[in-house]
């Protein structure tokens, strides 16, 4: 009987220093490594490496990078006659580093552009002519920096109203519809080699998506060599359906371009509101009731978000060689964007790696369908 309960215990040990060589050996990038890269969102303290546990992580786990904030261009940009290339200097650093595919996001955005970039010195709106000048002048000053290095921009983020219909930006506005195509064929003159994608939230759901096809034909019909289409993946237990998501892929592969998912994390917290959008700029008020798990996750929900995962790469999987790309929108639960949006200062767990930068059960569910664990 002894012996037996010895035996037992020993192979308990046995399988849980497997468990744990498989979590040092297994990685992201490896796992997939034949299907797509595996990206990451980076803030300044990971690239700069002031948070060196999670660089650490991240320098393990994948092989692809994007900047979460700092190309952006109230970041980048920030006065007419001044950019601030430091933090992203050092963000292509550690992608050269580190041997990633650098990825540029964002060059024009409705969100996080400064006010001065629509108006005249007395805050008067410019003209079409002087705001194009404008968008030529950054894209080819931010594009021209790191030709060569950034393998790929997100030249335009968020057009679409959720009807499909363009949104009424500043940059619609002023210039007119036709400020996409122009964007596009400035990202083109700075840097003919690099891959220009366009990149938006929602596109699961068929009347965006039906937008989306029809901007990328119309850009390919005006001779933009378009990559890809990102979909942001800001995700939740039940939206999209992987039929939606299956679909969608379908979709734009027709159109000759890849697919990449940009900004993927999966919401497990109650519902603020019914819609699905990621708009930046939704905020509603901390209510004890929305922010249930601040704890901890329940195993049942830990397992539901473990499930998840594995539903969505089994679509991702599936479509290997359209799906380019899959990148997480933060390193671990504790940095991510989801603690504060829509809802500021809740405990979120959107990510395959939880605040003390270890693996979740997500995590190998997720390498699970890659078929290496
Ligand atoms: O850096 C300032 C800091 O100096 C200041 O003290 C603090 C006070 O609020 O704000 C800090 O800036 C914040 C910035 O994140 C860095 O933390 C901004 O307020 C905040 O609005 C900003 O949020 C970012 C948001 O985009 C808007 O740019 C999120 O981190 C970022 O995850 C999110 O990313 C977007 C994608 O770019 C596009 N798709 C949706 C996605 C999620 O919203």
């Amino acid at each position: 009987m002894k012996k037996n309960l010895i035996s037992i215990s020993l192979v308990t040990i046995g399988v849980l220093m497997a468990s744990a060589s498989v979590h040092a050996q297994t990685t992201l990038k490896e796992s997939f490594k034949d299907d797509f890269l595996v990206g990451v969102a980076l803030n300044e303290s990971q690239f700069t490496g002031s948070n060196a546990r999670e660089a650490a992580l991240a320098r393990a786990q994948f092989n692809s990078i994007s900047p979460e904030n700092v190309l952006k261009w109230e970041s980048v940009h920030p006065e007419p006659d001044r950019y601030n290339f430091g933090p992203v200097d050092s963000y292509v650093e550690f992608g050269l580093k580190n041997n990633m595919v650098i990825i540029g996001h964002n060059l024009i955005w409705h969100q996080q552009t400064p006010k001065w970039v629509f108006q005249d010195d007395k805050g008067n709106p410019i003209s079409r002519d002087a705001l194009l000048e404008r968008m030529r002048n950054h894209i080819l000053t931010v594009v021209g920096r790191y030709k060569g290095k950034v393998g790929g921009w997100d030249v335009v983020n968020e057009a679409l109203n959720e009807d499909g219909t363009l949104r009424q930006s500043p940059w619609e506005k002023i210039i007119g519809d036709d400020y996409l195509l122009k964007a596009y064929q400035f990202a083109k003159e700075a840097d003919p080699n690099v891959q220009l994608y366009y990149n938006d939230y929602s596109l699961e759901n068929a009347s965006k998506r039906e937008g989306a096809i029809a901007l990328v034909k119309k850009l390919q019909a005006a001779g933009i060599p378009i990559a890809g289409v990102g979909l942001q993946g800001h995700y939740n237990l039940t939206w999209p359906t992987t039929n939606q998501l299956d679909e969608t892929i379908k979709a734009f592969s027709k159109l000759g371009v890849k697919v990449m998912v940009t900004e993927l994390d999966m919401d497990v917290l109650p519902p603020a509101t019914r819609s699905q959008a990621a708009e930046v700029s939704m905020n509603f008020a901390l209510r004890a009731e929305l922010n249930p798990y601040t704890n901890g996750l329940p195993a049942s929900v830990q397992q539901n978000l473990a499930n998840r995962y594995a539903d969505l790469f089994k679509v991702f999987v599936a479509n290997r060689g359209v799906v380019a790309r899959v990148t997480f929108w933060g390193v671990t639960d504790a940095d991510s964007w989801r603690n504060d949006w829509p809802v500021k200062g809740r405990t979120a767990y959107p990510l395959l790696f939880n605040r003390d930068c270890r693996p979740k059960p997500a995590f190998d569910a997720v390498i699970k369908t890659s078929g290496h664990l």
